[in-house]
């Protein structure tokens, strides 16, 4: 794929990842939410966090697969998006659900261990989101792919996540696991070598 084209894709790829917080938006504005918007907005951003984890995790695979380096171009852009949903995730729980309630809150992070492993995952998310940047990735060198192999525990904490808080029905959480599990195997040296679609 030429530049050009990459900057298309990146531009497409910007819209629809913005589309799912407007549409939240859209909903929580005309009432359109259901009888519980709150969990709602909650829900919706907490499964796009782990949705844009997941695809960002694609991109390896995809270019191994593919031979299309020029893909590792999106990556950090999916990247972002998955911290943009877990920052809202994350505000949307301390301000509309817990009302900026701090010690309601902090019993949370102590006593219900999903929300425990929930905030784990969004405080190794920051410095993930703030070494993003070519300057940061040129000042840490190796340093820099060391620290973004965080993102593998990241994810593996959003499905743990997910999983502990399902009540019943754990079929969604599983099935998120299974593909993280297809991503990850991807990242081992035997499967890294396979490239079965390249001259
Ligand atoms: C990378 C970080 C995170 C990911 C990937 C994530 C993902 C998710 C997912 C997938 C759900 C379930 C959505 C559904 O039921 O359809 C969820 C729900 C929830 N998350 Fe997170 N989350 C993260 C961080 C956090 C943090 C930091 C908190 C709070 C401190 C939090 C609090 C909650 C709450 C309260 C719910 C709703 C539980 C319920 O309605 O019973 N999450 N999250």
């Amino acid at each position: 794929m030429n530049p050009r084209g990459v900057r298309y894709l990146k531009l497409i790829l910007f819209v629809l990842s913005l589309t799912p917080a407007l549409l939240l938006l859209e909903g929580a504005l005309s009432d359109a939410l259901g009888t519980n918007p709150v969990e709602t907005l909650v829900r919706d951003t907490g499964q796009w966090t782990l949705r844009f984890l997941l695809i960002t995790l694609l991109i390896s695979p995809l270019r191994q697969l593919t031979g299309q380096s020029q893909l590792l171009r999106l990556r950090r852009m999916l990247g972002l998006f998955a911290f943009f949903y877990a920052l809202l995730h994350l505000s949307l729980y301390i301000g509309l659900d817990k009302f900026l309630y701090w010690d309601e809150i902090l019993n949370d992070i102590l006593d219900r261990p999903f929300i425990t492993i929930g905030m784990l995952a969004f405080v190794l998310l920051v410095p993930l989101a703030i070494t993003s940047t070519d300057a940061m990735m040129r000042r840490l060198g190796r340093n820099w792919v060391k620290l973004h192999k965080l993102v593998y525990v990241i994810a593996v904490a959003g499905v743990v996540h997910f999983y502990m808080l399902v009540k019943a029905d754990v079929t969604e959480p599983v099935i998120y696991g299974l593909i993280l599990a297809v991503l990850l195997m991807f990242r081992l040296p035997a499967i890294k070598r396979w490239r079965p679609f390249r001259a």
